[in-house]
């Protein structure tokens, strides 16, 4: 089992040599594809995120499946950024982030940890200053990471 995923990692390398030729090419499993779905889905999350952060709607058992979906996906999305990723047409990725790769992973890792405390919120006092702080690490993201769409 462990050869084969070798080979394909070896395989997925040599492609993002061949760049938006091989991103053109494979419609399915790509990286950008693939983090894009996972922002949308932490996106989804903190909608539903706020609609629990008030003492008249704050439900621990959500805020747990929610925020551990965060979680879950702030992980994930450190794996979806391999290098030369930012050619792809329909991507919004900053080539910033390949010079900073090191800060942009700690802004992915802070996501997931800043996720996990909201997750283990049993009361809105606890879950809304978490809520917020997990909010705050997307806009200073964006800011910097996050180029407008090129057509
Ligand atoms: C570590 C940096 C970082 C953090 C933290 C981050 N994002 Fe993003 N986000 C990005 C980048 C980069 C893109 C563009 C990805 C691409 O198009 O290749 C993006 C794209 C998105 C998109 C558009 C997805 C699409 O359909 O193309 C949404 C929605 C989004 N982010 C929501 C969020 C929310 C909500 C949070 C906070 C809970 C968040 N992001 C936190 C870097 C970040």
């Amino acid at each position: 089992m462990k050869r084969t995923s070798t080979v394909v990692w070896a395989a997925a390398g040599g492609a993002c040599l061949a760049l938006s030729v091989a991103f053109a090419a494979v419609s399915a499993g790509n990286p950008v594809e693939e983090r894009q779905a996972a922002m949308k889905a932490v996106g989804q999350s903190m909608k539903e995120g706020a609609g629990i952060n008030s003492a008249a709607t704050f439900d621990a058992a959500k805020a747990k499946t929610i925020m551990e979906s965060v979680a879950a996906n702030a992980k994930k999305l450190h794996g979806l950024y391999p290098a030369g990723s930012d050619k792809d047409a329909k991507s919004e990725a900053d080539p910033k982030i390949w010079e900073n790769k090191a800060d942009f992973d700690k802004r992915l890792t802070e996501l997931g940890t800043l996720a996990t405390t909201a997750s283990k919120a049993t009361t809105a006092e606890a879950y809304s200053p978490a809520y917020k702080a997990v909010g705050g690490t997307c806009k200073s993201c964006h800011d910097i990471y996050r180029t407008k769409k090129k057509s």
